[in-house]
């Protein structure tokens, strides 16, 4: 019968073929080896599936940003009656109304729709970038300000 003798056919040049598949096989297992294109090659580079989160501080990370860069504005009857000194804070900020724009200065929980947040990162919906005419904040202390406020605006 003609699928029978296919069959034989088959199973033959499999037969055939097997060293050659052997050796193809090897040839390819060395090259991922050399290339470093393993899955235990990449591994170190995986990112850390349970990262020990990172507690902001009030007092020890955003106070001194305050103090650094807005206090000279934000004082007594600061400018937008906003007041950054530490006496102040973070009572000036948490779930207070904007004096000039729609919203709270600070929604714990919330970075993005915090008027403070949203005017440290220059958006087009709070005015003027803060600090008023200076050099934005660097990333690494508008991301402490935004941990802050995403992990609920704590007074720690
Ligand atoms: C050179 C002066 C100056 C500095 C420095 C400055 N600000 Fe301001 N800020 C202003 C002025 C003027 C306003 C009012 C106009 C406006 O809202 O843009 C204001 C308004 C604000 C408001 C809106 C307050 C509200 O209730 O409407 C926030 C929030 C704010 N500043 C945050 C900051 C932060 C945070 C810093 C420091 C990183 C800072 N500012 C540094 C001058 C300054």
């Amino acid at each position: 019968m003609a699928t029978k003798r296919g069959a034989r056919a088959v199973a033959r040049e499999v037969a055939d073929l097997r060293p050659l598949g052997w050796s193809a096989l090897a040839a390819v297992l060395a090259l991922l080896a050399l290339s470093g294109c393993s899955d235990e090659g990449a591994e170190p580079m995986a990112p850390d599936p349970d990262p020990e989160p990172v507690v902001v501080s009030f007092a020890a990370d955003i106070q001194p940003i305050f103090d650094a860069n807005c206090v000279g504005c934000h004082g007594a009857g600061g400018s937008g009656g906003l007041d950054l000194r530490a006496s102040a804070t973070p009572g000036s900020l948490v779930n207070v109304a904007a004096s000039g724009y729609a919203g709270s200065r600070v929604v714990p929980g919330d970075p993005h729709v915090s008027v403070l947040y949203l005017k440290i990162e220059g958006d087009a919906s709070t005015g003027a970038r803060m600090p008023f005419g200076g050099a934005a904040l660097s990333p690494a202390l508008r991301t402490l300000i935004h941990d802050w406020i995403e992990q609920g605006a704590p007074d720690n």
